[in-house]
């Protein structure tokens, strides 16, 4: 009797624990921003890494080069920061593009003292990824490094570049994510 007893109580802490647990996994998942803002920095440079890597590769065996003027030339492709910045673009809720410590355009430099602050922290090397409030936004950068000599021949010869002297391994900017 008493066993059934202990049954019953157990079975009863069960149910009451799994209904916790379902009603719980039903609400909306709570995440900071600061959170939300590293995953989708992560996801951004992945990404791009695979458009670069996996993509890029393959495309240009077959004769089919990433080119700035993608959308006029044949055989081209977008440019790895255009990939990124066209991912942006079809992003309402926040903004997702790059920014340059001497971008080709404007729309690429950062935005407020703030940015500049935190690019300049990332160039130092010490992080690779920060994040930060900036007036009524939420902000996160992923560090931008010419990982390979074409990042710094193409930004050398590009007709707006206001450096020539780009090498290897330079910090080039960021990824950068704002959100309200
Ligand atoms: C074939 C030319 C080319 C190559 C290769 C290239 N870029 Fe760029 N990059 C550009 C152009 C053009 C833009 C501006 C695109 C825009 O905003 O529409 C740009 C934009 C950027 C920006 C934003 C700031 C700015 O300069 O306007 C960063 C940061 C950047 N590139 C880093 C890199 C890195 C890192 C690599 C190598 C992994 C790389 N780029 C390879 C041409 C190139």
């Amino acid at each position: 009797m008493r066993k059934t007893l202990q049954t019953v109580v157990l079975l009863g802490v069960g149910v009451v624990f799994a209904t916790g647990v379902i009603v719980s996994s039903g609400q909306a998942a709570d995440m900071s921003k600061d959170t939300a803002i590293k995953y989708i920095l992560a996801t951004a440079k992945a990404a791009r890494t695979v458009y670069v890597k996996g993509i890029i590769g393959k495309a240009k065996k077959g004769g089919v080069s990433p080119n700035e003027d993608w959308v006029k030339e044949d055989h081209s492709i977008m440019l790895p920061a255009q990939y990124v910045k066209a991912i942006g673009a079809e992003i309402k809720d926040f903004e997702l593009t790059l920014v340059g410590t001497n971008p080709l355009y404007s729309s690429n430099a950062a935005k407020t003292d703030k940015e500049k602050e935190m690019l300049a922290a990332l160039a130092s090397g010490k992080e690779k990824m920060v994040t930060f409030e900036d007036g009524n936004m939420t902000k996160g950068m992923s560090a931008d490094f010419a990982i390979v000599e074409g990042c710094a021949d193409c930004h050398n010869k590009h007709p707006k570049t206001t450096k020539k002297d780009w090498k290897k391994g330079d910090f080039m900017g960021a990824i950068i994510v704002r959100m309200r």
